[in-house]
């Protein structure tokens, strides 16, 4: 059922790369709601084709292609946002993130600091070059919201997500201190979002994945969170329901984060 809580909304989504991409599923949702898109995702993505079929499922909608490393892509990309749009932004989904080291096997003692770089640019900086990109064009409008996916790697170890835990501790760092100036100058909100381990083809670059999901499984009393139900929380948090929520870290993971061991735990350790 829809209740249209986005209706008069114009946002855009970063990140969709398929159909089990979350921001597929998040593009889908803001669209019941009532959003009108813009789609985006890195030009070699787009090559894949596959994104201009969200866009028929979205009204059509615009879809233009923008590196997240890129400052000119950004600025284009928000330019041409916001004529399609007939004015400013209301929300933004960063839903990018990307590991060259660990797509290549490196351990975490033994990365290529170049790679690092380029994982740390991509996957965390971007936030901070988009935001200081809108910031600049005044493009998003007072109230809007920002939200970025992240995991909980960036607050406890999970050996094998490697790299992308120091980038998700400097993403929902950015996200905390460009929320406070944002919050202060246009009412504008930043969050992050923290979600269960789903299957998504930045998830399964994680070495062990199948092992990684079926432990948050087991350690969740609510059980994973589905990334559809990942869609939905960034739905609220685009909207005029959560005004007064900034620069937070949302654990979005059926209760994983408080938990310190489950009885199914126990019983399978006795
Ligand atoms: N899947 C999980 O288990 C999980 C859990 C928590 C958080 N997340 C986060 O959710 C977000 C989305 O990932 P997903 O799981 O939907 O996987 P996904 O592979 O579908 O999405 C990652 C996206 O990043 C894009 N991207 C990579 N480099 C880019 C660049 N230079 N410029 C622009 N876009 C670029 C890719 O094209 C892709 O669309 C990521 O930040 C990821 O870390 C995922």
């Amino acid at each position: 059922m829809s209740t249209k809580l986005l209706k008069g909304k114009k946002g855009i989504i970063f990140g969709a790369l398929d159909e089990k991409s979350i921001a597929w599923k998040t593009a889908l949702k803001c669209y019941e709601q009532g959003a009108q898109l813009v789609l985006t995702n890195a030009p070699v993505a787009l090559r894949m084709g596959e994104i201009n079929r969200l866009s028929e499922l979205c009204g059509n909608a615009p879809v233009i292609g923008a590196d997240v490393t890129h400052l000119d892509d950004l600025k284009h990309l928000l330019q041409d946002s916001m004529k399609h749009f007939g004015g400013k932004i209301d929300f933004i989904l960063h839903s990018v993130g990307m590991s060259i080291n660990m797509r290549k096997g490196h351990h975490y003692t033994e990365i290529s600091y170049t790679h690092n770089h380029k994982t740390l640019d991509i996957s965390a900086i971007s936030l901070h070059k988009l935001l200081h990109t809108a910031w600049n064009m005044d493009a998003i409008a007072d109230w809007g919201s920002v939200v970025a996916l992240t995991y909980i790697a960036a607050q406890r170890v999970f050996p094998d997500y490697n790299e992308m835990a120091d980038a998700k501790a400097l993403l929902e760092s950015i996200s905390r201190n460009f929320g406070y100036h944002y919050g202060v100058r246009n009412k504008v909100r930043i969050n992050t979002v923290s979600q269960s381990p789903t299957r998504t083809t930045a998830g399964s670059g994680v070495k062990g994945f199948d092992g990684f999901i079926s432990f948050a499984e087991n350690m969740s009393p609510l059980g994973n969170a589905p990334a559809e139900d990942c869609a939905n929380y960034c739905v609220t948090l685009f909207s005029d329901l959560t005004r007064y929520v900034t620069m937070q870290n949302l654990f979005h993971d059926g209760g994983f984060s408080f938990t310190g061991v489950t009885q199914g735990v126990v019983d399978k350790m006795a």
